[in-house]
């Protein structure tokens, strides 16, 4: 027996509530990470993303939007390189804090200096250090491309963010058809 689940249709005429496209995007899972970089001059950046992405293995590329509105901007921008650090299930206090303007997001924060300055913060699950390959307009954000120039990670449980809420990752049975994608999904991620 199938039940059709109620779904609500919006059409995006110009005219639409911002809040109902967020709503729609939010039912797309992520994670999150805190994106890094030091501007010239040695400031310090650091973000809250989770409009990070996988992009091309060869060439290793990565994506990641930034929002015009952003304090951090300019920096990141003049800066060249970035690091994305992938959070834990343990670290909303951190993405909560990178998410917030400040002056000095960093202090008290252990990290430490990867390639290109930016910051590598400890205890993440992963890291991914990067050459920005370039910047693309998009809309009332700017995309990034970087070139990974180099990885790290650990085992554990990644920080999720779903329908503007922090939640875990929980495994399907395994043996399952749909735990088991080896050997059927060879992509990204
Ligand atoms: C879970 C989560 C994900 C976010 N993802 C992004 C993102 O991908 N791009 C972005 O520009 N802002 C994103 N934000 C918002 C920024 O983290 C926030 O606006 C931050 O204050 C920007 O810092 P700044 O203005 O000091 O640069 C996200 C916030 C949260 C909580």
């Amino acid at each position: 027996m199938s039940h059709t689940v109620p779904m609500k249709q919006v059409l995006l005429d110009g005219q639409h509530d911002s809040r109902e496209l967020r709503n729609a995007l939010g039912r797309f899972p992520t994670g999150v990470t805190v994106i890094t970089a030091s501007a010239p001059g040695g400031k310090l950046e650091g973000l809250t993303a989770n409009s990070f992405s996988a992009l091309s293995l060869d060439p290793p590329l990565v994506l990641w939007s930034l929002s015009r509105k952003s304090q951090s901007l300019s920096g990141v921008v003049a800066a060249g390189h970035f690091a994305i650090n992938v959070l834990r299930t343990g670290q909303s206090d951190l993405s909560h804090r990178f998410a917030t303007p400040h002056e000095n997001k960093f202090e008290g924060v252990k990290f430490e200096t990867g390639l290109g300055g930016s910051p590598v913060l400890g205890d993440v699950l992963a890291s991914f250090e990067c050459k920005t390959e370039s910047t693309i307009e998009g809309g009332d954000h700017l995309l990034f491309v970087g070139r990974v120039l180099r990885i790290s990670y650990g085992e554990g449980d990644p920080l999720i963010f779903n329908s503007g809420r922090y939640c875990t990752a929980v495994s399907l049975r395994t043996g399952s058809a749909e735990s088991d994608l080896n050997g059927i999904w060879v992509g990204l991620g």
